[in-house]
């Protein structure tokens, strides 16, 4: 077999007596791993394993330790900057097999999973039990590649993201060592915070084989409103005067025109084509009466029209469904091209700002955009389309996203607010870092001397390669 890593062969060998036909270098399963939904080239790993266990996940980077192959951890493959993409080839490593649920303590308000159930499926089993699992990144992500890759999504601006939401884990090291981080503690003061160091490595530390995640109470009461504006900055004004008046929303999603037209050419619906946010209120049916009258009169002095407010359920469910569609219905825009997600996430009071240079500068450089983001947290994307086989208009969408990662700095903020850095934002890391690159440098060859775990992903080569 020709391998794109001259040492996954022996690898590959050792393992499989342990794996079985749970180790496949069959080129479906290959190309299959090695696909994702943004615009990076596929990257098929040599082979993809498929572990049960912790101990298998142990055995297997054991393994790829000692033959110094390169490992890359695969959840539900949704990342949209190339995360899990075997860019180096080596071993594709699925946790998808590694699914269950391992403990529920309600009276906690916790849960015990393992890498690979997906947010949906955890919603689901906890439907009975009064409680959820709120952090939503829109695809049914795997909860590890979750951790991961710190997502977050429609409900961090109540609820928080995956940092705030992980209470433990239990993380297999690039030489097959075990351990455990933290505790079903809420709080704990003891000793490094491996937790948080683990998650958002983006599998370059170790692999998540299991999880303590925080749970929360479904909302008794949740109202959900639809509104449009004059203008974008409108839209952006009256989401920074919501943030800045306490009122608790759960979700605050900006939608820009050309995001309008995408959806109606995706569903073949007839929207207004007009900026609109999407709102959220999670409470009490009181509470919840309350926070709606307030945000309705706030969004009228910025000129909302057309509120329509909701409280069935039903509906609700629909209007997250369509919005978690955002990136298909950019695609549905300039059709045989490409969907490019950029996200950058500022200070909440700079957001207008941002916003604002972000439109101006796809029309200047004529390029296709959608604006779609969770605005209360101030994190925003442009989705673009682009022709990846049409070097002008790719150089053109470059000048795009360095301007679009400067601005953000500039403005105090980041270069991604969820997405990650993968291979896709690798260029940006010392800009955002500077002399904190070398810090991260030191913990990566600590923990992974060999340098087996995704390789070629977060950090940029250093000077000494
Ligand atoms: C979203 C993805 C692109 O917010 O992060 O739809
Ligand atoms: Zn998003």
């Amino acid at each position: 077999m020709q391998t794109i890593h001259p040492a996954a062969p022996a690898a590959i060998a050792a393992l499989a007596p342990l794996l079985g036909d749970r180790l496949t270098t069959a080129r479906a399963a290959r190309e299959q791993h090695g696909a994702n939904e943004a615009h990076h080239p596929a990257a098929p790993p040599d082979a993809v394993a498929f572990p049960e266990t912790t101990q298998e996940v142990a055995e297997i980077l054991r393994a790829a330790h000692a033959h110094g192959c390169p490992v890359t951890a695969i959840g539900a493959a949704s990342s949209l900057e190339g995360h899990h993409l075997a860019i180096e080839g080596g071993i594709g490593l699925s946790l998808a097999r590694m699914d269950r649920i391992l403990a529920v303590h309600a009276e906690d308000m916790d849960a015990v999973v393992q890498p690979g159930v997906t947010r949906r499926r955890l919603n689901e089993e906890l439907r009975a039990t009064g409680l959820m699992f709120p952090v939503d990144p829109g695809a049914d992500a795997s909860l590890g590649g979750m951790a991961a890759t710190r997502a977050s999504g429609t409900t961090a601006v109540r609820y928080g993201t995956m940092r705030d939401n992980v209470l433990a884990l239990e993380v297999v090291l690039a030489d097959g060592r075990i351990i455990r981080t933290g505790s079903r503690a809420r709080k704990s003061s003891a000793g490094l915070d491996l937790t948080r160091l683990m998650i958002g490595s983006e599998g370059t530390l170790g692999i998540i084989t299991e999880m303590t995640l925080k749970l929360h109470g479904q909302p008794e009461a949740v109202s959900a409103a639809t509104c449009r504006f004059g203008s974008v900055a409108d839209a952006v004004d009256c989401v920074i005067a919501t943030i800045q008046s306490g009122l608790a929303v759960a979700r605050i999603e900006l939608l820009d025109e050309m995001m309008l037209r995408g959806f109606n050419a995706y569903q073949n619906s007839d929207l207004p084509e007009a900026p609109h946010l999407f709102v959220e209120f999670h409470g009490s049916p009181a509470g919840v009466g309350e926070q709606a009258q307030a945000f309705g009169d706030l969004a009228g002095e910025f000129g909302a029209m057309g509120v329509r407010w909701t409280d069935r359920a039903e509906e609700c469910r629909e209007l997250w469904h369509m919005r978690h569609q955002a990136h298909y219905a950019t695609g549905a825009l300039d059709p045989g091209k490409r969907t490019l997600a950029t996200d950058v996430c500022v200070p909440i009071s700079r957001l207008a700002e941002a916003v604002t240079h972000a439109q101006a500068l796809a029309r200047e450089l004529s390029l296709t955009s959608t604006i779609v983001g969770h605005v209360g947290d101030g994190n925003f994307h442009c989705g673009l389309r682009v022709d990846p086989g049409d070097a002008e208009e790719m150089a053109r969408l470059h000048r795009f996203t360095d301007a679009l990662a400067e601005n953000a700095l500039r403005l105090g903020g980041t270069v991604t607010g969820e997405h990650g850095i993968g291979f896709g934002k690798i260029g940006y890391m010392a800009a955002e870092h500077g002399e904190a690159v070398a810090v991260m440098r030191t913990l990566k060859s600590a923990l992974d001397p060999k340098g087996i775990l995704n390789p070629g992903k977060m950090l940029p080569p250093g000077d000494e390669g």
